[in-house]
Formats: structure tokens, sequence, C-alpha cells
């Protein structure tokens, strides 16, 4: 069978640093992310997971490198032109950020009111066609019962897969899930990273995805990234991650040694990464 041809990534993320006030949060951090693939980020508390998702967003300007979403390079862009290179990029966060009193439909009309002429997001009256956009959305995580439910009447789990059919409604190319599953209990965890696995294939959206649980990862993502004291120490298929490089991803030794793990060429990537463990220094 003759290899499929390299696509080219929806993220890329070069070379990336950032410091807040005092030493480097993220510090040549690269990576590139293929349409469809999902993506998993771990590592210890603090080691910058938030402050990535941060800078891919262009919410913090980082300090040196480059991120492309989608072959756009953010760091020039102001104003209207930045506001939709953004919504290429889905969000989703811990806390689900629905208007609580808004029902399931209107929240995911949220997400397309951005693409709306100006006058109808003043006067809030979505066409028939954004209708329907946001019912089908609602429908691919599983929640068409409930479109008229007020947001907070639904639980946790659904509550976040109104947030993934408020992404899809926006029609992004990228999804950042910033720890979406950390508030929900077990079964409602499975089935919120299970929704942004099928919306991932199916809709050829790459998604990228922080998790404080690591049994989670394996039977959800592709890839499994993580992040030490701001360096990315581990970058490799989600077969290739076993129990020593979760080990070490978490030991509070600060300069683990990663072992080795296999990792297969990717599209658009000339050398495939290997497990490395460099972190600068240790987190305070
Ligand atoms: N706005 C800020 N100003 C100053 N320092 C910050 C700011 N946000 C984060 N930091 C610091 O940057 C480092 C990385 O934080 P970040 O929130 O990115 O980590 P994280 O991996 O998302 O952690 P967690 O798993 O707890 O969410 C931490 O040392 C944190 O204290
Ligand atoms: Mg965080």
């Amino acid at each position: 069978m003759t290899p499929s041809p390299p696509r080219a990534p929806v993220l890329s993320v070069q070379s990336l640093g950032h410091r807040y006030d005092g030493p480097p949060v993220l510090a040549d951090v690269s990576f590139d992310v293929a349409p469809g693939e999902v993506v998993a980020v771990i590592g210890p508390s603090g080691a910058g997971k938030t402050t990535l998702f941060r800078a891919v967003t262009a919410l913090v300007r980082p300090e040196s490198g480059r991120v492309e979403v989608a072959g756009r390079d953010l760091a020039g862009l102001r104003g209207a032109e930045l506001g939709q290179a953004r919504r290429e990029i889905g969000l989703v966060f811990q806390h689900y950020n629905l208007v609580r009193r808004l029902s399931a439909l209107d929240n995911v009309l949220v997400g397309r009111l951005a693409h709306l002429p100006t006058w109808r997001v003043l006067a809030r009256r979505p066409g028939p066609e954004e209708q329907a956009l946001a019912r089908e959305c609602l429908e691919r995580v599983g929640l068409s019962d409930h479109a008229g439910a007020r947001a907070d009447t639904l639980s946790g789990g659904q509550q976040q897969r109104v947030a993934i059919a408020r992404a899809l409604a926006q029609r992004s190319r990228l999804v950042l899930a910033d720890e979406p599953v950390a508030s929900l209990d077990p079964a409602s965890a499975a089935s919120v990273l299970a929704t942004l696995r099928t919306v991932a294939t199916e809709g050829d959206i790459a998604v990228v995805c922080s998790l404080h649980q690591v049994e989670l990862v394996a039977g959800f993502a592709d890839r499994v990234l993580a992040l030490r004291a701001g360096r990315l120490v581990l970058d490799v298929p989600v077969a290739g991650f076993g129990p020593e490089h979760r080990a070490a991803v978490y030991e509070s030794d600060p300069s683990p040694s990663l072992p080795a793990a296999p990792c297969e060429a990717r599209p658009g990537r000339e050398e495939p990464e290997r497990a490395t463990a460099t972190p600068e220094r240790s987190r305070t």
C-alpha cells in the first residue's frame, strides 16, 4: 500500500519559550499536530500546560518561538484578524464556561455567533441555518434530547459535551481542551473523552487535551506529550507510552531519566522525536 502523503499540520509549535515575571515556564517546546490527531498533554501541576494553551491562542504573547494555527502565525495578528484566527480554535475548559441560564442550544449558538453579521449578534437572532448547525453539533455530542434544557440543570459531563458542541459550532479545526475532565466522575470523564475522540475522527479536527488522569490516556489519545518544568520531555505515540514513562514524568526528582520510547515517524516531521529529559531547573 502506498503511504498517504504527509498532511499540513493544523498546529505547529516551534521552539516556544515563555516567562511571566520570573524564570522560564516554557522552554524550547516544539511539536506539530495533524488534522484528526488526538494529543494528550500530561505533566505535573505547574509544568506549563495551561501556559502552552494560552500561548497557542495568543492570550499570552510568547517570549520566543512561533505558533502557527492552520498555517497562520498568530504573533503578528491583532484585532479582527486575530479574532478570525482564534475562531479556528475551539476552547474547552475544566469548568465548562457555559452561560448557566441559557439553554444548551443557545450556548452552542454562542460559538456560532462569532460567525454572524454584527446586527444579528446584537439582536441575538441567529437564522435557521445557524439553528440547524447548532442542533447538528448537539447531536454529534449525543445531546439532541437536551437542546432546550438550561445549562445549569445539566450534569457536569453533559455540560462539558455542550462545551464541545459549542467548539464544533465554531467550525474549529483545532480544539484545545484544558483539563476537560478534571471535575467529572470517572464515567462522565470517559464519556467526555470518547466524545472528543469521536469529533476528532469524524470531523478531521485536531484535539490537544491536557489531563491529570494519566490512566485515561491509553483509550483516548493517539500521542502523548509530557511537560516538566516547561520543557517537552516526552513525545510518543500512545502505544509507546508505558509505566516507566509515567513514573519518570511525575517522579519528584527534577532530573528524571526518561527511558527512550519507540516513536514512529509522523507526517510533517523530519525526524522522530525521542524521549528526552533535560529539565533546566527544578520547579519550586
Ligand atoms: N498569570 C501568571 N503569572 C505569573 N505566573 C504564572 C501565571 N500563570 C501561571 N504561572 C506560573 O507558570 C507556571 C506554569 O503554570 P501553568 O498554569 O501553565 O501550569 P499547569 O501545567 O497548567 O499546571 P496545573 O496542572 O496545575 O494546571 C507555574 O509556575 C505558575 O505558577
Ligand atoms: Mg493548568
